[in-house]
């Protein structure tokens, strides 16, 4: 049976009696509405550990005043019963308020890393995500956390703070699980109305020309991006908020293409913001 808490010090000490049990503690942080991209991160976490903690926790800090966090899609029970079927252990969804009591003050930011890609346009988004991520990480005091490689800046900036802060956790990272169409899955899909949804298939199709390019012996990042660009712009209810190659270490944008980059874009349908990435081998995706 799958154990739902959302006492914070009732999660740690439930952990840390599993811990002292000897069992490997994994897990998955999550906004909620779940889909089958978060489902693959569990399923990673229950080859991995023995006690899987899924969190579902809409983080206030990662948002910004204009952003959607009063829309975002919440679906509590829903999630409930898709963790219980994937048979993990634990369901953290901590009581609104006790995350950052009044008078809360600390927080944690990897610098450099988090001003290119989405740390542009939304400022104070990593700061959030490292900050709420780093409370969990010190309240299940996890052996293993899995994120997934849609959100490559991030998984990029978590790696970055475990290491600068020497946390003893391992990061392990899913491909990304998309729909039938390309469309990567995302809690946001079902904000979009039907024509935008028809209309968002342009990121992954985009991604694909490129690639295409790629594999055809381009190598000139502003030549693929204006490619990208162009059949972005097609879709009328687009609107493009970046569209990037970096590399995949520092995630500092690259002007020719060799190793080990990363084409990663954000588009706008209305007030929804969909990202989406590809990793490039050489020439070989
Ligand atoms: P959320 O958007 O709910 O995503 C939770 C995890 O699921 C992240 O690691 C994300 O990369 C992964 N994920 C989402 N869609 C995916 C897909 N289509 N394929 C593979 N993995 C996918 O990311 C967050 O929440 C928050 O920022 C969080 C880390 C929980 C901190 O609040």
């Amino acid at each position: 049976m799958v154990e739902i808490i959302s006492d914070i010090l009732k999660m740690s000490r439930l952990c840390r009696k599993k811990r002292a049990d000897g069992k490997i503690i994994g897990l998955v942080p999550t906004m909620g509405a779940l889909h089958m991209g978060h489902l693959s991160l569990i399923k990673r976490a229950l080859t991995k550990a023995d006690f899987v903690v899924v969190s579902i926790y809409v983080n206030p800090a990662q948002f910004g005043p204009e952003e959607d966090f009063e829309e975002y899609p919440r679906d509590l029970e829903g999630d409930i019963r898709k963790v219980t079927s994937q048979g993990a252990h634990a369901i953290f969804i901590p009581y609104g308020g006790t995350m950052y009591p009044e008078g809360y003050s600390t927080y944690v930011n990897v610098e450099e890393l988090t001003d290119g890609l989405c740390g542009r346009s939304r400022p104070h988004h990593f700061r959030g995500v490292t900050t709420i991520v780093a409370k969990l990480f010190n309240i299940v005091k996890p052996h293993v956390a899995v994120f997934g490689k849609k959100d490559a800046l991030q998984l990029a900036v978590i790696r970055k703070m475990v290491r600068d802060l020497n946390i003893d956790i391992e990061i392990d990272a899913v491909p990304i699980v998309r729909e039938s169409d390309g469309l990567a899955m995302s809690s946001r899909n079902k904000l979009l109305s039907r024509e935008e949804r028809a209309q968002a298939t342009v990121l992954y199709r985009s991604l694909m020309e490129a690639k295409k390019l790629i594999l055809k012996g381009a190598t000139n990042s502003v030549l693929i991006k204006s490619k990208v660009n162009e059949l972005i712009e097609k879709s009328t209810l687009a609107e493009i908020d970046y569209i990037e190659i970096v590399d995949l270490i520092d995630m500092t944008p690259v002007e020719t293409i060799s190793e080990g980059a990363l084409i990663a874009i954000a588009v706008r349908f209305g007030a929804i913001r969909l990202i989406d990435n590809i990793i490039i081998k050489g020439r070989a995706i």
